[in-house]
Parts: C-alpha cells; structure tokens; sequence
C-alpha cells in the first residue's frame, strides 16, 4: 500500500496554518449535542435576506437564455459601468468601466488571485495582522513571502507605515489594506490613505485595498472613504468593492475590482485562464443593485447600529472592555484578565452557550480579543448580554 493521498500534497497546501478554530467546533458540536441553545455570534454573514428587487431581478434574469452562456471574462460592461457610476456617486471617483474595472466571482476570488498576477516566488508581501485570512494565504500560494503589519489598539489600529523598515519597504511589491476592517471594525481617515499612496510611490509599492465593508458605517454623517478618492491613487492602488455585505449578498458571489487598468488588467489575465466569470444573471441582479434604490442599505445600517447599541452598550454596561464600531457589523471584546483569546472564546461558549470568534484567528496581534458579530436579531443579542454578564469572570 502506498501512503494516505493527503501525505502527498503540495507544499502549498501543507503549509497552510493549522486550523485555530478546531476547538472552537469541537466545543459547539458537543454543546449542540446536548441540546445548547447556541447564539452564533461567530460569523460575518448578513442573516437578512437579500432586497426583493435583487431577487426579482435574477428571476426575470434567468430565464432570458441569452445569459445562459458563457459569460464575458471581465464581466458585464453594464455591471462594470453600474461599478463605476457608484464609485462616483459615493466617493466621486471616476473609473474607465472598459479598463480600470473587473466584475469577480466575490471579492475573495479575487483577493486570492491578485498575487498571482503580481507577486513572483520571494517577494514581500505586507500583510495586517489581524486580518482577514486571505491576503496572506493568497500571498503564500504564489510563492510570496509575508511580513506582517501589527494593528494596534492605541494607534486606531492603523499600520505604523513609519515603522515598516526601509529594507522591508524596499522590497515589498504589495500592501494589502482593509478599512472599514475586519476583525477590528476600525475605519480609515482619507490622511492615512494619502500618506499610504506618498509612501507606496517612494517605495514603488502596490497598494491593494479591500473594501469590502465600504457601505456598512453606522454614523450616517461620516461614510468611510475610498483610498481611490486620494489624488493620484489610481497610480498604485487596486481596490476591492463587494456586493455581499452592501446588499445581504454574500451567497451570490458578486463583486469588482477597481482602480489602476494595470493592476486590474494584469489580475484579469489571471482569472481569464482560471475561470469563466459570473453567471450573467447574477450580474443583471448585481446591476439592479447598484443602479436601484438605496434605501434599502440605508435601512440595513439602521438595523446594524440597534444591534451595534444593544450587543454592545450592554458588554459595556456589564463591565466589559468593548471596543465600539463605527462600521462593519463586528465588535471586538478585551479579554477578561488572565484568559486568552482562546480561553474567553471557549468559556463563552461552554458556559453562556456564545459562539465568538479569537481574534487569534486572524494573526498572533489579535491576542487580548474575541470578535463578535452583529449577525443576530435584536432579541438574540439582548439574550446574549443578559447570559455573559451572568459569567463570573
Ligand atoms: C475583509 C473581508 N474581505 C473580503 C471578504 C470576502 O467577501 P466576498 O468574497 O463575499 O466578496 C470578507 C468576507 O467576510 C471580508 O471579511
């Protein structure tokens, strides 16, 4: 007998990191096997269906049989202008749809695949930790080398781009960027983006911006900004603009990169030999979205910032170290003394029956916090804050 198929996987799949949210299964298999009444406070997906329009429009959509063919590599020129037009109306960007945007199969497709456009086996890649898992994993996938960009509390969790050594800046190709962030639900002033883009152009880096969560801010007097609306951004930055959490998206798998046609040129040419694009119907729903009406996003920050009021006010009234949101629908709690991440996330669970998410699992610095979304009715997270304050800590 030969050894297990698994023995002979690639190096790339090998190195992958071990999976840090094993327990945190184990220990919600059994408390579900037990009958728990689990909260799960663990996942970033929107329990709100997508707007009826949306639905209504891929309906209508899947029955032309026009679109029942292969779809165009870049997608849609349609869905790329509707990209485009609403990146002028929210930030007052104006994008080329032809060359400067590109319809992706969700915008961790496409995340996963930009390296393989610009990243050569032992570049550096600068990666914030924590962070969402798939800037780094991509980097390593094409062979890139990851130097990670502590965020911390004290600084807004914002990198120090100051303290990047001129060694490690000097040879980095790319920086990957997320605000409004997950896990730690900062946002980013329009000055940290121009200092971003100056030091990118001092040291000829690629500036890669996920802006997934670019419409879920909750002060509806201060939306995030674009690091495309800094002048001259489009010089060395792609961003990365998700339909999934803008609209309650997230199985439809419909998203666009944008900014410089280089960068978007070059992650096209990727994709145009590893897939075949997005159903064209999903894209007629995508255009609906962005082209209809808005008032169902303004009502979804609505629902976000009750849920943000009620989960969080109510840590922080029970005593608990809450860092509040402004965007995204996630929150970031300190641990108690003595407890890690791990160890408050798995009391949580055994104890108030509270699935959360370490921070850990986004990078060491996330050490010190567990993540909890606001992916829950109202009534869900009152429930949630009556049983964690109960919890002798
Ligand atoms: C920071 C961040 N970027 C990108 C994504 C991927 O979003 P999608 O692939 O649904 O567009 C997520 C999903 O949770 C995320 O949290």
């Amino acid at each position: 007998m030969t050894s297990p198929m698994s023995s002979r996987a690639a190096e790339r799949l090998r190195s992958l990191p071990p999976y840090l949210f094993a327990r945190i299964d184990e220990l919600k298999r059994e408390a579900l096997s037990k009958g728990a009444d689990l909260i799960d406070l663990g996942i970033g997906d929107p329990d709100v269906p997508t707007p009826p329009h949306i639905v209504a429009e891929l309906q209508r959509a899947a029955t032309d049989a026009h679109h029942h063919r292969y779809p165009s590599y870049q997608g849609m020129i349609e869905l790329r202008a509707a990209g485009a037009a609403h990146y002028e109306r929210r930030w007052g960007v104006k994008l080329d749809p032809a060359r400067e945007v590109l319809v992706l199969i969700g915008s961790k497709e496409g995340i996963s695949h930009f390296p393989f456009a610009f990243v050569d086996p032992g570049d550096v890649v600068l990666v914030p930790d924590p962070a969402y898992p798939v800037y780094a994993i991509g980097a390593r996938f094409a062979g890139g080398r990851v130097a990670p960009l502590p965020l911390r509390r004290e600084r807004g969790f914002l990198p120090d781009l100051a303290a990047i050594p001129s060694d490690v800046a000097a040879a980095a190709k790319v920086i990957w960027v997320n605000y409004p962030n997950n896990p730690t639900a900062a946002t980013a002033p329009l000055s940290f983006y121009a200092d971003l883009v100056a030091w990118a152009r001092e040291y000829d880096v690629i500036v890669a911006s996920d802006n997934a969560y670019a419409d879920i801010y909750l002060d509806e007097s201060d939306p995030p900004p674009s690091i495309l609306s800094v002048p001259g951004a489009t010089d060395v930055a792609i961003e990365f603009y998700s339909l999934s959490k803008t609209y309650n998206m997230t199985g439809w798998r419909t998203a666009f990169a944008c900014g410089n046609p280089d960068l978007v040129g070059g992650l096209g040419r990727v994709k145009t030999n590893v897939d075949s694009g997005v159903f064209e119907a999903v894209q007629r729903a995508a255009i609906a979205a962005l082209t209809g009406d808005q008032a169902c996003v303004a009502e979804m920050r609505r629902v976000y910032r009750e849920r943000r009021d009620v989960l969080c006010g109510g840590l922080a009234a029970a005593g608990f170290d809450v860092v509040t949101p402004t965007a995204t629908f996630y929150t970031l709690v300190a641990t108690p003394p003595g407890h890690s991440s791990i160890e408050f996330a798995g009391r949580l669970l055994s104890e108030a029956h509270i699935v959360s998410t370490p921070a850990t699992g986004f990078g060491a610095h996330g050490e010190g916090f567990v993540r909890l979304t606001f992916c829950a009715p109202v009534e869900r997270l009152a429930e949630a804050v009556r049983r964690v304050a109960k919890l002798s800590l």
